[in-house]
């Protein structure tokens, strides 16, 4: 509901059962009088800033009235040369001459749904209700004025923000700089960002926001792996399950920003969007500039009501309506197992591996065109590599369909190796570094999807492999940071989105999974368009644990790509259990990324058991409703819960000597209900006992000899498994689990894990058996 009230109607709440938005115009300038809880219309004077009579040297905007000094006002919007000395939120520029971009309020619509942008920028879609706050900037009389209009749009799990500069004057405007959005917050917060890089995405970093400004950015022409544009702002003592959070996004995939500084008066200031880094975009008289959309969201229970608002909207507004709430396949990918070495022998034999074992998808990564048989040469070329695969793409489709599995094919459509048919007869078409220096990144140059030639070559392309090769999933990469800044990488990703939306607007059956050298374009701008992204090429699911962990503060896990990969992990040496791999990739899209060919029977038998599980709970563990429980004891715990089930993965990283207890805790469930609680079975693997087999068996046994080798190969021990009834008070009381061994023995009360060890706990509500699970 959106009310405009107040005697002057000057007032605006945007209002829901979860949120609330108070705007009021005071002086023609927008306040932002509160976000965050719902409140009343009849709040509204109670919540306006009583009038004050100027702050010392600051200056009053209005000279007729002592309280007008904007420096002080809670805002929603503001620009520096009215007296607002803070941030501001927009910079123009005519004729490379500042101009002061003074915009006075002039009216507000009501429209249901979103307002449609001009522009290829993706947008939130679905229900909700929009108010846009017009206003105005007058240019000297003959040149007519420019209009800002900033919107609001309110869904039901989170408020998004964006606006657009109509210049109706004669003359082109520069923006220099121009915010999604900007808010002014009461008091104290803590920022939270997620930050890292190749192999290490999504750490999360705690900084409090003081009168020095922090600053969240990305520079690389994407929104990178460096700082993703989530973030968050929560007040001190916040914990995951209760304290006061707001969660900002933006549905961006370039150079963004993010700032969060407190003034003196005790007012934090946030803006989020495009990166005013080298940022200097011409607005022709008559046209219209639209920025990213803003996503903001606010709970009070914690860190993980917080996420539960974000994970809703992203799979209710972001995610490409065909795929919203609809079970994502289980993937086989053989980029790990085989990188550039296979032929159509090698990836047949896979697939047949993989269907046995439970995949529904398999899909051939990169390496199946032109000379692409390392990372120097063929990027750029769609040509099948016939010696690889002498049938080509349709007869391999053709064939991995026969065995009743989808079929799925990775590009790289944005870069060229020099090394290429493609680079050879359009050089143009590279973006060439202006001082005449090529920048290669992964022996590669990024194409110009600037040019619409460029735009046309790549969906062209792409479009004809999808249709002839009947694929059902895209892996689209981008493998490299970019060279473009500012405006330039501005056009860049408008170009992006415009091949995006040709290819896959007309074919949204197609499963778009985007990853750029894993997690390098984790945002909602791709989400928009895939309804998963890969989220880093760490698959060592100790290393995942954190950037897992990171991105479910902001993504859900249905967006999450996480597949089990072979140890020692190729990017830490790491050898942690093939349970942990399998556990860790539950709480995603889950999937294989090995060589099958490798794998020994008790492997192999884990493998599909781990699958059927998945399958048996994936609605729970794509769509559930995710909590990072709080351990208490350093382990990493993970909750997903519908109505039906929910399903807990409890992770240990270095095993301490001496374990103490642990509890099963958990999250939201009703005290009354009883429940029935079991682990997942899990097997521990021979070899991991070394030399102390020889001390439980009867006869002294060789730890490298060929029995132990070959026991190994075949027969796991039953690690400790645990079942038992409750209430759902007791569970989130805790429940004592079994004893984790402390070398003095083991057996079928102890959990005998060491090192990197993990468990999975599933929880089902006990009623009258309700029929299969059709998960
Ligand atoms: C990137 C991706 C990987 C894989 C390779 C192929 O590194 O992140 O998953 O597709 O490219 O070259």
């Amino acid at each position: 509901m959106i009310i405009v009230t107040g005697e002057s109607k000057n007032y605006c709440l945007l209002k829901n059962s979860s949120l609330s938005c108070l705007l009021r115009i005071n002086n023609d300038q927008p306040e932002l009088l509160h976000f965050g809880r719902p409140v009343s219309e009849t709040d509204a004077s109670a919540l306006t800033y009583p009038p004050a009579v100027g702050w010392g040297e600051s200056t009053l905007y209005n000279a007729e009235d002592a309280s007008s000094c904007l420096d002080v006002a809670p805002l929603a919007w503001s620009a520096l040369g009215a007296g607002d000395y803070r941030e501001g939120a927009i910079e123009l520029s005519i004729d490379g001459r500042q101009i002061s971009p003074d915009f006075k309020f002039t009216r507000f619509e009501i429209m249901d749904g979103v307002q449609k942008m001009n522009s290829t920028l993706p947008q939130a879609k679905g229900s909700c209700e929009t108010l846009a706050v017009h206003m105005t900037r007058s240019l000297p009389e003959t040149e007519g004025e420019l209009e800002l209009v900033l919107y609001f749009s309110l869904f039901e799990t989170a408020l998004t923000r964006r606006c657009e500069l109509r210049n109706n004057s004669k003359r082109t405007v520069c923006v220099n700089k121009i915010m999604s959005s900007m808010l002014d917050l009461k008091g104290s917060f803590i920022m939270a960002t997620f930050n890292g890089g190749w192999i290490a995405e999504a750490h999360r970093e705690d900084i409090p926001v003081g009168m020095t400004a922090v600053v969240n950015t990305s520079t690389t022409g994407f929104s990178s792996n460096r700082h993703n544009p989530g973030y968050m702002l929560y007040r001190p003592g916040t914990c995951e399950s209760s304290g006061e959070v707001y969660g900002f996004n933006l549905i961006y995939s370039g150079n963004h920003y993010a700032s969060s500084q407190k003034s003196l008066q005790g007012l934090t200031r946030t803006m989020q969007g495009i990166s005013p880094a080298g940022f200097a975009m011409p607005v022709a008289s008559g046209e219209c500039f639209e920025t990213p959309e803003a996503v903001m969201t606010w709970s009070e229970k914690g860190f993980n009501g917080m996420s539960r608002m974000m994970h809703r909207f992203v799979n209710e507004h972001i995610i490409p309506r065909h795929w919203q709430n609809k079970k994502r396949p289980v993937v086989y990918n053989d980029w790990e197992g085989c990188m550039f070495s296979f032929d159509e022998r090698k990836l047949l034999s896979l697939a047949s591996k993989a269907k046995k074992l439970g995949c529904e998808l398999f899909v051939l990564d990169d390496g199946w065109f032109g000379a692409r048989n390392s990372e120097r040469a063929g990027l750029g070329d769609y040509t099948v590599n016939r010696k690889k695969l002498p049938g080509g793409l349709e007869g391999l489709s053709a064939k991995i369909k026969a065995m009743d599995m989808q079929f799925g094919l990775w590009f790289e459509p944005e870069c060229v190796n020099p090394d290429s048919d493609l680079y050879r007869a359009h050089p143009d078409w590279a973006i060439h570094g202006d001082s005449g220096t090529d920048y290669l990144g992964r022996n590669q140059l990024m194409l110009d999807l600037r040019k619409s030639e460029v735009r046309d070559y790549i969906t062209e392309n792409v479009s004809r492999i999808a249709d002839s090769a009947k694929l059902d999933y895209i892996k689209w990469d981008m493998n490299r940071h970019s060279t473009l800044s500012g405006t330039e990488a501005h056009r860049y990703i408008l170009g992006l989105y415009e091949v995006l939306q040709s290819i896959f607007g007309t074919r949204p059956g197609i499963l778009l999974e985007s990853c750029s050298s894993g997690g390098n374009r984790f945002d909602l701008g791709m989400l928009c368009f895939g309804a998963q992204a890969w989220a880093s090429d760490n698959t060592d699911p100790v290393e995942r644990l954190d950037i897992q962990q990171g991105l479910s503060y902001l993504y859900p896990q249905s967006a999450m790509g996480a597949h089990v990969s072979e140890s020692p992990h190729s990017q830490t040496l790491r050898q942690p259990p093939l349970t942990t791999r399998e556990n860790v990739s539950f709480f995603g899209d889950f999937g294989l990324e090995l060589d099958l060919d490798h794998l020994v029977s008790v492997e192999e038998k884990e493998i599909k058991e781990a699958i059927k599980f998945y399958k048996k709970h994936r609605m729970t563990l794509q769509f559930g409703a995710f909590s990072r429980l709080e351990a208490y004891d350093g382990s990493i715990r993970w909750q997903v819960k519908n109505e039906k089930e929910a399903i807990i993965g409890l992770f240990h990283k270095l095993i301490n000597a001496a374990p103490g207890y642990e509890w099963l805790r958990t999250e939201g469930f009703e005290s009354e209900t009883q429940y029935t609680v079991s682990s997942r079975p899990q097997g521990l693997r021979v070899k991991s006992f070394g030399g102390l087999v020889k001390h439980v068996a009867p006869v002294n046994i060789n730890p490298n000899g060929l029995l132990i080798r070959r026991a190994d190969m075949i027969y796991s021990m039953p690690d400790a498994q645990q079942s038992f009834e409750c209430s759902g008070a007791a569970l989130n009381a805790g429940i004592p689990l079994h004893q984790l061994y402390a070398g003095t023995g083991t057996g079928e009360s102890i959990r005998t894990q060491g090192d990197f060890g993990s468990n999975i706990y599933v929880i089902t509500k006990k009623e009258p058996a309700s029929g299969a699970n059709d998960n």
